[in-house]
């Protein structure tokens, strides 16, 4: 064929995002009312969002003939007063992979390497690959990060970018805190660490490192995070970075232009100051936890102790049982894609949705008579 475009082979080889099941297309699918089917397998806010963010995008006068700020300067001002740093540390986009990406734009080519953990958000893979740079994988056999095993790894080559998430998805560990500052305080000259706390707000408080204050220390280090779990706007796409002014700086150049839009700022600053809904969030979320892993003890499934919204479940052929659990109207995440392919991932819902998800999991797995 004439002029068929020639691809870089590491972008051929990029394989697309594959999301969770939507819920429109399983209910047409199983001919289910859409109300009646219970999504946990993007690990979203079972609240909803909150009622300030969704009072604010109702009250806003936005213009939406107009380009938004392209700099969030309101959303900003407010982070930066929550996190005590100055504006010019946050860098927003649209979602925290948004911010995960520039990382990779800013940092890696071809010829350079990143590191990150086996098990690893997909993102990171993407990310890199999309950079065309080369990736080395830290082997993770307790589905934690070994960070003594990662330093030794990345001390074979220059390492120009190093993605942790803490917690992390999906396994949903966690990391002790001094030990994840010192990992990064070891880092060579040159290596950026991109430290994803997507779910640090489901840490408990004695778990949790303080990565701001670790920023101030370490001009080597950006912090993500996000306004799509614990905050419930995953619709709206808001994620943002911290770090020192240089590195920031950096990120934003890379940043391609008006990436929040108006309404998602305007609803990310109003949910910034809802203390009420993330209580609220946190305690079904903590009750929930609960809920799964007693049920999962009692059937004797191994699950991985899990500081986020979700719990991975050792269940055999999880895209089987995946599948029969959509049949109950159920989305949940079968883990094939990132080599566990005998693990399923559910997010915690409400007490309803969990219990619906347990009903279906105990019919699903019981043994032929
Ligand atoms: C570990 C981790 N980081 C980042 C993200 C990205 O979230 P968002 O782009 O919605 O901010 C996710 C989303 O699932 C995640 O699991």
């Amino acid at each position: 064929m004439r002029n068929a475009p020639v691809y870089p082979p590491h972008i051929e080889q990029l394989k697309s995002y594959s999301p969770g099941l939507p819920m429109e297309d399983l209910a047409r699918r199983i001919d289910m009312p859409l109300a009646h089917i219970v999504k946990l397998a993007s690990n979203e806010n079972p609240l909803g969002a909150s009622s300030r963010a969704l009072a604010a995008l109702a009250a806003s006068s936005i213009d939406l003939s107009r380009y938004p700020d392209n700099d969030c300067t309101d959303l900003t001002q407010a982070l930066a007063l929550q996190l005590d740093v100055p504006p010019d540390w946050i860098v927003t986009g649209a979602g925290s992979e948004s911010v995960i990406g520039m990382a990779a734009t800013t940092l890696l080519s071809a010829g350079r390497f990143t590191l990150y953990a086996q098990y690893s958000f997909q993102a990171y893979v993407n990310a890199a690959q999309r950079a065309g740079a080369t990736a080395v994988v830290v082997p993770s056999p307790d589905f934690t990060v070994d960070l003594g095993e990662m330093l030794r790894l990345g001390a074979r080559q220059p390492v120009s970018l190093v993605y942790i998430a803490n917690p992390g998805n999906p396994t949903g560990t966690s990391l002790d805190p001094d030990a994840l500052e010192a990992f990064i305080a070891a880092q060579a000259d040159g290596t950026v660490v991109v430290l994803d706390e997507a779910y640090l707000e489901y840490l408990p408080a004695a778990a949790r490192g303080d990565a701001v204050a670790w920023v101030r220390r370490h001009p080597h280090l950006l912090v993500t995070r996000t306004f799509s779990k614990a905050y419930g706007l995953a619709g709206l796409r808001v994620g943002y970075g911290i770090a020192q002014p240089a590195l920031a700086g950096m990120l934003r150049r890379v940043r391609a232009p008006f990436q929040v839009s108006q309404p998602a700022q305007a609803g990310a600053a109003a949910a910034l100051g809802d203390g009420d809904f993330l209580a609220r969030t946190l305690a079904v979320n903590s009750e929930g936890h609960e809920q799964l892993c007693a049920a999962f003890r009692a059937r004797g499934l191994r699950h991985l102790p899990s500081s986020t919204n979700f719990v991975s479940v050792e269940t055999g052929d999880s895209a089987a049982l995946a599948g029969r659990l959509e049949q109950h109207g159920l989305i949940a995440r079968p883990l094939g894609s990132y080599g566990l392919k005998n693990w399923l991932r559910v997010s915690i819902g409400t007490a309803t949705e969990n219990s619906r998800f347990l009903d279906a999991l105990a019919q699903e797995l019981r043994p032929a008579s």
